[in-house]
């Protein structure tokens, strides 16, 4: 399976998303993105989605399956779809990861994991958690996934300050900004090894 034709899964607004379209059209990330997932309509990822003219599979009804049987089902799709790698990119659900798919999915969480992660901790959630504790710095992690929630073997993590005022808005923008080159770090490294 090629490594560089990847899967993006999306259950937000989709920056990361358009960040690698962008990437991979100007030839920046050597890759090609073979599928979009989604686990709900209507969301913004599927609109930049369709701007750029990515193929998309939407599971919404599937939401209401267990994890297991979301699992196989996401991860029938991106099989249909030739993929080698699969890049969770503000994905909201615990994805079941079949046994041969280990080391080939990838996630991004705003924190320095271990902290500040696991079930309840996505999106502002993590930032205002960040602020509540006085961290004096806050940053990102790109791992690898494994059978427990924002676990498994870290690529790449960037630092940066927590400012006195930060709110978790501008907590969320800083950190965000240093998201955007981590990810795409990442994945070189991944497709170095693959
Ligand atoms: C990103 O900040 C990502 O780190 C976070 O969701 C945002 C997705 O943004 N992921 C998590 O909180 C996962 N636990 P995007 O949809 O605009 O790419």
């Amino acid at each position: 399976m090629n490594a560089r034709r990847i899967a993006v899964f999306v259950s937000g607004t989709g920056r990361h998303l358009e960040n690698f379209a962008e990437l991979a059209r100007s030839g920046k990330l050597d890759c090609e993105i073979g599928l979009v997932v989604a686990d709900k309509a209507g969301i913004g990822a599927l609109e930049r989605a369709e701007r750029f003219g990515l193929q998309v599979c939407v599971l919404d009804p599937e939401r209401e399956l267990d994890a297991t049987a979301f699992g196989r089902a996401a991860f029938d799709a991106v099989e249909a779809a030739d993929c080698g790698t699969v890049v969770l990119a503000g994905f909201m659900r615990f994805l079941d990861t079949p046994a041969h798919w280990a080391g080939r999915v990838l996630n991004i969480h705003p924190s320095l994991l271990p902290a500040f992660g696991g079930k309840g901790f996505y999106g502002g959630r993590v930032h205002a958690a960040v602020l509540e504790r006085g961290c004096k710095l806050s940053g990102c992690t790109v791992h690898y996934v494994d059978d427990e929630y924002d676990h498994g073997p870290i690529l790449v993590q960037k630092a940066v300050p927590v400012r006195d005022g930060d709110d978790k808005d501008a907590l969320a923008t800083r950190v965000f900004e240093a998201e955007l080159a981590a990810y795409p770090e990442a994945l070189r490294q991944h497709f170095a090894r693959n």
